[in-house]
């Protein structure tokens, strides 16, 4: 008698942990249903950019993207609450392939001009520390001082780059050679194809300290002052206006402050 009603009550609690467990099946599925429905809502930020160009985009030893402008595009997504995803691209299609949509927009050092501000849109500036045209010679070249020396020389400059206009502007140059990344300008003088070339000074300096044997240096200052921005399309205001909004967030947390003294050091801005 007692065990079957041991045996009836084992029953019963048998099945209210069932029911319970049921219970708690259905809680754990609707949470994992309104996870999934949050994560596809987590909006994806899509980023052209061409990752030859150390220190603002690069590929380290291990093959991941690493530089400034990828630190300060990532924590600009962190701080909208959105994924960042980067899309290495080659320089010459990049502003094409953001007008295509294949991206949302382009992280990739380009300097705001009034030119391309026709066709395209700037956030504000996030690089504003020194930066513009250097004329990179071999270390053994001594005729090139300033810009008014390459007149009669052959000048090697990345395609469509503000280093191509600002050659473009001095008189006489006998030809301007134009390569899909700067590296492969800067190799060009290495080589004696070229007598000059004509890049983004940050740019120039970060490549000589990692190629201390490539026997390049500058002829004289920047002669040129740029500054960097964030690109979309044309018309793409909203979000154009979240990525400034994001750019002020980290500057204010103090985010932007970290990121450029790890790539740039104390010394400048
Ligand atoms: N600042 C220069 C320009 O806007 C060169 C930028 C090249 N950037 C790059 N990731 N290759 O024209």
């Amino acid at each position: 008698m007692y065990i079957r009603r041991q045996q009836g009550r084992n029953r019963i609690w048998t099945a209210r942990i069932r029911a319970g467990l049921a219970g708690v099946l259905v809680v754990a599925l609707l949470l994992a249903a309104s996870a999934g429905v949050l994560a596809a809502e987590k909006r994806v930020l899509k980023v052209g950019s061409d990752l030859t160009y150390a220190p603002f985009e690069f590929l380290n030893d291990k093959n991941e993207y690493t530089g400034f402008d990828v630190d300060i595009i990532r924590a600009v997504g962190k701080a909208l609450g959105w994924e960042v995803q980067i899309i290495n691209v080659g320089w010459d299609g990049l502003f094409a392939g953001l007008v295509n949509g294949n991206y949302d927009c382009v992280i990739s050092a380009v300097t705001i001009t009034p030119e391309r501000a026709k066709t395209m849109s700037f956030s504000t500036p996030y690089y504003t520390a020194e930066t513009g045209q250097v004329i990179v010679v071999r270390k053994d070249e001594r005729t090139i001082k300033k810009p008014q020396d390459l007149a009669g020389k052959v000048v090697a400059v990345q395609i469509n780059t503000t280093g191509q206009y600002a050659a473009e502007g001095i008189q006489g140059i006998k030809q301007i050679k134009t390569f899909n990344t700067t590296p492969e300008a800067l190799q060009d003088v290495m080589n004696g194809g070229s007598q000059a070339a004509v890049i983004d000074s940050p740019v120039a300096e970060e490549f000589m300290k990692q190629h201390p044997g490539a026997n390049l240096m500058m002829a004289g200052p920047p002669f040129t002052h740029e500054q960097y921005g964030i690109v979309v399309r044309k018309n793409d205001k909203a979000l154009l206006a979240q990525i400034n909004k994001g750019l002020e967030l980290i500057r204010k947390n103090g985010e932007y402050q970290q990121i450029f003294q790890k790539w740039f050091g104390q010394g400048k801005k």
